[in-house]
């Protein structure tokens, strides 16, 4: 989605705009641009529809500057084009705006401004605040003042970078509902909407409140509120690894995030298991054992893969504390007037902490007086500055688009959660205690089943060239189905359909085809016996069967297996899940898709 860069200080600005907006490339985008601004009253553009690297080519040998914004725009208003890309310029060509968001009395603005004599060049929402901010410089008239005054007529939610060519020592930034991070440098100063953009050159940022604004200069920065008060801020450190932003020689960041797993869950995992109790610690969640106990409900919301492993947490949840558990569309959620209860425990579940219907679910259910836990990946993240205590994941940066390292890392953090929780009410010693060490075990089983890729990217690449696939599960296999079709479906674009394995025959059986074959999930557990049967009832249909087992199910009923380690019955969808995550990317490879940034889609959607 939207990326935003800023750069004041001694330096040429372009260098550090170009290469940060590339490390925001994994965000999504389809157009990309840079203004820079020096000698005052000088302010080069130049924007593409395209890849950074087209921009990258285009900026002319001359492009200097070093106040300067860039952006990668990723299209809501108005198609992918030169003149939609960002940034945008009022009729002097004096102010130049970036912006993420959406401006929602952007119509009526535009009316407006153009009544006043504003000449618009694109069909963006944005380019109104570059015309209202140009409309309240003027003669002594201090940028933030003029951004400030802009702001107060905008209904909508923002991040912006704003540079003034006649005032070049300055960039002013405001926030709200779409992240703003200042870097702060030695005698230079960054801004991003994400600190992948920054951890090349400092470690030190501040993350802007909503309602907040701030003015960057080459020697430090100021923030302030929309009525003018100014805020003291303390800048923190970000730990994630500089290394975590490269391939690392993998071919795809997809493919180097998937063999992450055994490290990323053993810090997920890393001094939360408690052996002597046969528990979970988690410091973060802000609830002692008695209010855990006074809980009757659990609710998780997410989108995307994010609800999908919060399907797979309620399931745990239900099986080892026997509390009424569900996950639903974070998106569905926040509109349809949800009741919040009391002794209901909300759940947040998101990589970015950014995603902007999850914030919303979480500020809907705040409002009403409930409680929210984030489960989130992204320390001091929107998402888990809102909720009331959570659990991070430490999975790293995630870059790709799909989902891989942090899905695994959540339903691992839900695990964990349920452990807690069950140990509070009925879950055994002796359970809890075969919990814990199945827990132990994963990292270790997660690379055997990554050794087993070769076979793996084979099978891909004849699957691959079905009309389209159908995934199956039966109860702890549904929410796995669902997340195997959904990566496959999202980066190879092979049609996949998840359904319950015992709703096949009220339904989708009538697809069943030698050319759709079905991918089933077929754990060695209480359920095998029907599960095999609905294999037997896809084979006499001519379906095509790939099943992922604990055993190799009989010729007869599937044409191929992967075969998975044995966990713990509630931890086995974990497992299952890994071989479904490189037969989407061996999927994707054989088709020669762009695996880490797939058509249409955005890495944290950031608007409605
Ligand atoms: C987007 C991405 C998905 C992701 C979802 C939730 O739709 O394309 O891959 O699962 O957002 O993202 P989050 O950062 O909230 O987990």
């Amino acid at each position: 989605m939207c990326g935003i860069v800023a750069y004041i200080g001694p330096k040429d600005a372009t260098a550090f705009l170009l290469e940060g907006l590339q490390r925001l490339e994994y965000r999504g985008y389809d157009s990309a641009g840079v203004a820079v601004t020096g000698k005052p009253g000088t302010l080069k553009v130049c924007k593409t529809k395209g890849r950074v690297a087209d921009l990258a080519a285009a900026v002319p040998a001359r492009f200097k500057g070093t106040t300067g914004i860039g952006h990668t725009r990723w299209a809501t208003h108005g198609e992918p084009s030169d003149a939609n890309a960002h940034p945008h310029l009022d009729n002097s060509e004096r102010i130049a705006v970036v912006h993420n968001g959406i401006i929602e009395n952007a119509d009526a603005l535009r009316d407006r401004l153009t009544a006043e004599g504003a000449v618009f060049r694109s069909e963006t929402d944005t380019e109104v605040l570059a015309h209202l901010v140009a409309a309240h410089v003027g003669e002594g008239v201090e940028l933030e003042d003029a951004v400030r005054a802009a702001l107060g007529h905008v209904v909508g939610t923002y991040g912006i970078a704003v540079v003034d060519a006649a005032q070049p020592d300055r960039i002013v930034v405001a926030r709200n509902g779409s992240p703003i991070v200042l870097g702060l440098g030695e005698k230079e100063m960054f801004v991003a909407s994400d600190v992948a953009a920054l951890v090349r050159y400092t470690r030190q940022v501040v993350h802007l409140e909503d309602g907040e604004l701030a003015t960057v200069r080459a020697d430090g920065f100021t923030t302030f509120t929309e009525d003018a008060r100014t805020v003291t801020r303390q800048p923190s450190t970000v730990d994630w690894e500089i290394a975590s932003y490269d391939t690392a020689g993998y071919e795809h960041f997809l493919l180097k995030e998937i063999h992450e797993q055994p490290a990323s869950v053993e810090r997920t995992l890393s001094g939360r298991l408690d052996e002597r109790f046969a528990t979970a610690h988690l410091g973060g969640l802000n609830l002692d054992a008695r209010e855990l106990r006074e809980i009757r409900r659990v609710k998780i919301l997410g989108c995307g893969s994010a609800y999908y492993a919060g399907e797979m947490g309620a399931q745990l949840i239900e099986e080892l504390a026997r509390i009424p558990a569900h996950s639903e569309p974070a998106s569905e959620f926040r509109y349809r007037n949800p009741v919040i209860e009391a002794d209901t425990l909300y759940v947040a579940v998101s990589q970015s902490g950014e995603t902007y219907d999850t914030l919303a679910a979480v500020q809907e259910i705040k409002r009403k007086g409930g409680r929210v836990l984030g489960v989130v990946n992204t320390v001091g993240s929107a998402i888990a500055r809102e909720c009331d205590g959570g659990i991070y994941l430490h999975a790293g940066p995630e870059i790709s688009v799909a989902s891989t390292k942090a899905f695994t890392s959540t339903v691992i953090a839900f695990a964990l959660l349920a452990l807690h929780f069950g140990r509070i009410h009925d879950l055994s010693p002796a359970d809890g205690r075969r919990i814990v060490a199945g827990l132990k075990a994963l990292p270790d089983q997660i690379r055997e089943i990554l050794a087993g890729e070769d076979k793996i990217a084979e099978l891909a690449a004849e699957y691959a060239q079905s009309e389209g696939m159908m995934f199956i599960g039966r109860v702890r296999g549904f929410p796995v189905a669902r997340e195997g079709a959904q990566k496959l479906k999202e980066i190879s674009y092979v049609h996949a359909e998840a359904y319950p394995a015992s709703e096949l025959k009220h339904g989708p059986l009538a697809l069943i085809n030698p050319d759709l074959p079905t991918v089933a999930l077929v754990p060695d557990d209480e359920l095998l016996d029907k599960n095999l049967t609905t294999l037997g009832e896809i084979k006499a249909r001519a379906g095509r069967v790939l099943a992922i087992a604990h055993r190799a199910p009989d010729a007869k009923l599937a044409d191929h297996a992967i075969l998975v380690p044995r966990s713990e019955p509630e931890l086995d969808p974990l497992l299952l899940n890994i071989p479904l995550q490189l037969l989407a990317y061996h999927a994707a490879v054989a088709l020669k898709r762009d695996v880490d940034k797939p058509r249409n889609l955005a890495k944290s959607v950031t608007v409605e």
